[in-house]
This record gives C-alpha cells, structure tokens and sequence, in this order.
C-alpha cells in the first residue's frame, strides 16, 4: 500500500521558518507537560494499532539500530509512551531526553535543544481517521520515529553536532544546506547493514507508505556524500526520488563537519 506522502515534520517547518523569517520568534508557550494520565483508552489504542502495523514491516525494512533502540528505550506496544520513562532509560545510554512541546519552535531554539541534546517532541496522538496521512508531526512521528535512534551513541553525538552547527547557520544558503542534511539523513536517511538497504530516517520508520517507496523501483537510492545530499534539493509535499544510503552511522558525525565547513558555517566547538 502507499499512503499518503508524509508531509510535515517539525525540522522542515522549523527549517522553512528560517528560510522564510531567521528572526521569528512566537511569543506562547511552547515548552509543556506530557500529562500522561490524560491520555484516552482510544488514544493508547491507536498507538498500538500503529505500533504493531510499522513493527511488522520494519522487522523487515527497519535498521538493527533503529529497532535496538526501540527495545532499549524500552517503547510500549500497547500504551502512548510515557516520556518520563523513556528519559530515564535514555539518561544511561546516551543522555539525549524527549521534551515535550505544544508545537513548532522557532528554528534557533529547535537547534540550541539538539545541541544540548535534546529532542522536542509534540505529545498529541493523531486521530483513528488520519492514522495514515496527518499534517503535522505527533507522538508517534516524534516519538516512534525520532527518539528510538537516540539511544545509539553515533547517531546520538550526530544530532548534537548537527544542532551545534545549525544554531550557527545564518545565510539562507547556510540553513538551506543544513536543512538538506537534516532531510537526507535524520527524517528519510537509508542505511546499508550487511547486503540489505533498510530505513532509519524517522518519516520512513513512521510512514509506511515512504519507507515501501523508498525501498523501491520508484526511488533512486545514491551513496550518501555531504557533496552529493548538499546539492540535492527536496519536495515536502511528495514522496522522495532520490534518498542517501550511508554505510555506518559513525560516518555522520563528521559529514555534519564537513557540511558546516563546505558551507562556511562557523565551528561550534
Ligand atoms: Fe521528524
């Protein structure tokens, strides 16, 4: 089956805001409580109807790593996750923690919460009738398709150096490349394990329509290099025709150094 494109993801509104506006700030209260006794019976069910349909198929498309740390963090079947539990496990591994907002932050404060790795995440669960197409990010999105790849050590020190490098992108073309980063990797980024390509980028651990194309006859699948994904521009609003298959998570780290110097964004650390 293919659903609907997956559409919106907190980094890329967060990333055309910069485009559009580097200076915007939204002046409510973003950072909130999970309030996790608030969740419905229906809430926890549909969590678990989404849960089991993308386990099925990502015990075959999904990355070892990914579905380690889905394990690890310890990522209920059958209830919306309790992010305060999530944290704990995540302490000890890698010291990344899931905050919950009320929606999108402005782009700066988005990358300086990487950069102190930590993860916003909206707490909502999408209704029954959108189980497959939904506007904007939810737990699920967030939490199922984000945070799992915070317990690896590699990808863990990527996201902050990303987040470091990013709060410091200024010029359009600046946020532009490090969004294009950010798109090929953490949201729909492939990864070579042994003779198989499998997903690891959260719009493809999340949606099963794109996790189905982007292993497919439809989509071009390129060796990741930081030339070849800077230059590659991106559609928010379709599936992908060209994602990057990367050979080991090690590598990320220092593509996102390599980004911020071909990019002439200062070094952060
Ligand atoms: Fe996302």
């Amino acid at each position: 089956m293919h659903g609907p494109p997956f559409l919106f993801s907190t980094i890329e509104v967060v990333m055309l805001d910069a485009t559009q506006n580097p200076q915007s700030e939204i002046a409510e209260p973003r950072f909130i409580e999970q309030r996790w006794h608030d969740y419905t019976n229906e809430d926890h069910a549909v969590w678990a109807l989404l849960y089991e349909r993308r386990m099925k198929d990502l015990a075959e498309r999904g990355s070892e790593v990914y579905l380690r740390g889905a394990e690890r963090i310890g990522l209920c079947p059958d209830c919306v996750p309790d992010l305060a539990v999530v944290n704990e496990k995540l302490r000890a591994l890698t010291g990344w923690r899931a905050v919950p907002v009320s929606g999108f932050l402005p782009a700066p404060e988005f990358f300086r919460c990487l950069a102190r790795r930590t993860f916003p995440t909206t707490v909502t669960v999408r209704p029954r009738a959108q189980l497959d197409y939904l506007p904007e990010p939810d737990i699920f999105h967030d939490v199922f398709g984000h945070v799992p790849l915070h317990a690896s050590p590699a990808f863990a020190d990527y996201l902050q150096r990303f987040g470091q490098i990013a709060c410091r992108a200024e010029r359009e073309e600046q946020i532009r490349g490090m969004a294009r980063l950010f798109w090929f990797t953490v949201e729909f980024g492939l990864v070579r394990e042994g003779d198989a390509v499998k997903v690891y980028g959260s719009g493809l651990i999340s949606s099963h329509g794109d996790a189905a194309r982007a292993l497919g006859p439809e989509c071009e699948r390129r060796p990741f290099s930081v030339d070849a994904v800077l230059a590659q521009d991106f559609a928010i609003d379709r599936m992908q025709d060209v994602l990057f298959v990367i050979d080991t998570f090690g590598l990320l780290f220092h593509a996102a150094q390599e980004a911020a110097q071909k990019l002439g964004i200062p070094d952060a650390v």
